[in-house]
């Protein structure tokens, strides 16, 4: 039998995992399935249960997404320092009867700002929006990077007061609210990693955080041109980009570690781009 693999999620129906999966397995000549699986909300322990049902069947190891990435990370045996920071986990790997845990959406943002796009972050000002489980997972591997700074804003200050207590000494990393990115300057890049824009909502954040040769990057995929997107462009910033690269490289990430072999993440992403205007 193939190797088995599956995203779980609810709802599930939008997910491009099975997709970029099976672009990476005929590119990498893996013989392995992949599928979607539609996780239960309730009752309680019911999302254990189907991950438990999966590895006894013989999977190999699941993406998880909305809601279960808590749970998921919660009922690992085994979890790496980033899902750690994050109380994360979007891909479980199933070895010896243990559940190994990890987060790869930090790392597959990184590797997109500085592969893809091409803008290495050492040396730069980098600004944050957001202190829920998205800017978690990304704050050790941004730190990696070595920005000049690191500021991360978000409307509740006590929360985002934590998160950088949570690492404090790895890096230079300031926490602040809203209001108080007015005589912060600007920033070479700014990431917005609230969900406000699932909603059409945009965060509180000042024209004056962009500089026009810097970059905005909307977490979200496939929204258009957000509010947040355009709020950078309408400040003549030229860079502005969606999260499409960010999907795939976390993607990439995950089946690295479960296959032992890195994909070529280019021409997936460009298949999976939807423009933003
Ligand atoms: P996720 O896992 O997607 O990050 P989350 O953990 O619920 O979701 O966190 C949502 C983040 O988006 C939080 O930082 C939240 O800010 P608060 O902690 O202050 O609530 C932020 N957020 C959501 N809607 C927002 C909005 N309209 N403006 C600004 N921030 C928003």
């Amino acid at each position: 039998m193939k190797d088995q693999y599956a995203v779980v999620g609810n709802p599930i129906g939008h997910t491009k995992s099975p997709l970029i999966h099976s672009l990476f397995a005929q590119e990498t000549r893996q013989d392995m399935s992949y599928t979607a699986i539609e996780g239960p909300l309730e009752p309680r322990n019911a999302f254990q249960d189907v991950v438990r049902t999966f590895a006894s069947r013989g999977g190999k190891g699941m993406n998880v997404t909305a809601p279960f990435k808590l749970e998921a990370f919660a009922m690992a045996n085994d979890r790496s320092e980033r899902a750690t920071l994050a109380g994360a986990a979007n891909t479980v790997k199933f070895e010896d009867g243990r559940l190994l845990a990890d987060n790869f959406d930090g790392i597959g943002l990184v590797r997109d700002i500085e592969v893809n796009l091409r803008l290495p972050m050492v040396g730069k000002r980098v600004l944050m929006l957001g202190a829920g489980g998205a800017a978690r997972g990304a704050l050790l591997p941004f730190l990696a990077a070595h920005p000049a700074e690191l500021v991360v804003a978000n409307r509740d200050v006590s929360k985002v007061d934590a998160l950088v207590a949570s690492v404090a000494g790895r890096g230079p990393l300031i926490a602040c609210g809203y209001s108080d990115l007015e005589r912060l300057g600007r920033f070479d890049l700014v990431v917005n990693a609230t969900s406000a824009s699932l909603t059409g909502d945009l965060p509180p954040v000042p024209p004056s955080v962009f500089s026009p040769d810097g970059t905005a990057y909307e977490l979200a995929y496939g929204k258009g041109l957000t509010p947040f997107l355009r709020l950078a462009r309408n400040a003549g910033v030229h860079g502005v980009t969606d999260g499409v690269g960010m999907l795939v490289e976390q993607a990439a990430e995950a089946f690295a570690w479960w296959r032992g072999v890195r994909p070529q993440t280019s021409a997936v992403i460009d298949r999976l781009a939807i423009p933003l205007d």
